[in-house]
């Protein structure tokens, strides 16, 4: 029975930062302690591992971290870990602190990791966190209410100047190869377009917006892009620039400032069920799991299969951009 074999845990974040992974921290922290267990993090994620860089975690470490963006254990991309050496050095480094057991908050590319550990022996819970929403599994990420926050807050300021100006805005948002966000922001931010990568605008398409949104006497028009769209904003840009519509076209792109500030209301209350959950799963023997939302609640769903299937954009929201963009 694994409840009885785990008596540390050493928990970590990696990928991406996503705010309300500091809340996720707190909760996996203060629900071990509350367990009885002993809790190490891990620091700089696989990184972390890695080096050996571990470091006992209190109650009180995980004080006044709530509002806080970021990760305090800091975070990293690990291109060691992905070769089976560095896995064995991981797990070489875990055995050695007697860690028993890893909570890893993170990206796909995070769990994946995850999930490796596991087929190789290691109990590894996983709580998906990233701005993206791009994994598969759970309604939603920690990090994407937030990242959707600051994104309505910046729209809402580039349609004040792109009013007065009269002028077309090109936004870039995040989202890696996933038009969430995108989608999301078109629809609450009442873009005249949404360009994401799961549907190919024929360029004629955002022409005609633009177009049609001059014509009919529209003050401005915004194009919400995900970056990983087939066509460089910049390049939509100067296409739109060379057909000298009626509005004259800028470009916006949002970067990593979707990645900061003080996790929202939504996302530390998510944290925060996702991390007592991880300890509860972890307790029960259910590991090598991810904790996932599931309408209202948290549901155990397999790494093998979070990490194996693509997350669908929804084509309903899809649509609903569409139809409300007039
Ligand atoms: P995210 O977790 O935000 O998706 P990445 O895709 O960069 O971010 O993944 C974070 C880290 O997870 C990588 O730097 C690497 O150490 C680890 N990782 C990613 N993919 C794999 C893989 N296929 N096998 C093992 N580790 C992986
Ligand atoms: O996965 C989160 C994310 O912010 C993506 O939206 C983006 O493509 C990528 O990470 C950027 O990574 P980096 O911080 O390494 O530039």
């Amino acid at each position: 029975m694994l409840r009885s074999s785990v008596r540390t845990i050493g928990v970590m974040t990696s990928g991406g930062d996503a705010p309300g992974m500091n809340p996720g921290i707190r909760a996996v922290v203060r629900t071990a302690l509350s367990h009885g267990l002993r809790v190490m993090g891990i620091e700089s994620g696989y990184e972390g591992m890695l080096r050996g860089s571990f470091r006992p975690m209190g109650a009180r470490d995980v004080g006044g971290i709530l509002q806080r963006g970021g990760t305090i254990l800091q975070t990293a991309r690990s291109m060691e870990f992905k070769t089976p050496q560095g896995q064995r050095l991981a797990i070489r480094n875990l055995n050695n602190a007697e860690i028993d057991a890893v909570v890893i908050l993170g990206g796909d590319g995070s769990l994946t990791g995850g999930h490796m550990l596991t087929t190789q022996g290691v109990p590894v819970v996983g709580i998906p966190a990233s701005i993206d929403n791009d994994i598969y599994g759970t309604d939603m990420c920690i990090g994407v209410d937030t990242a959707l926050n600051t994104i309505v807050d910046a729209i809402d300021k580039l349609r004040d100047t792109a009013s007065s100006h009269n002028r077309a805005f090109l936004v870039e948002v995040m989202g890696r190869n996933q038009g969430y966000l995108a989608t999301q922001a078109g629809i609450i931010c009442g873009a005249e377009m949404v360009l994401v990568p799961e549907s190919e605008t024929p360029f004629s398409d955002i022409t005609s917006v633009v177009d049609e949104a001059y014509k009919r006497g529209k003050s401005h028009a915004i194009i919400v892009v995900a970056e990983g769209y087939s066509m460089s904003v910049s390049e939509v840009a100067s296409k739109l620039e060379e057909l000298q519509l009626g509005f004259t076209t800028r470009v916006t792109v949002l970067g990593h400032i979707q990645r900061g500030g003080k996790p929202s209301a939504f996302d530390r209350f998510l944290a925060t069920r996702f991390g007592v959950k991880a300890i509860e799963f972890l307790l029960s023997g259910q590991v090598g799991v991810m904790t996932a939302l599931n309408g209202r609640d948290i549901e155990p769903v397999p790494l093998a299969t979070v990490i194996s299937k693509r997350k669908a954009l929804s084509p309903e929201y899809l649509n609903i951009a569409r139809i409300l963009a007039r």
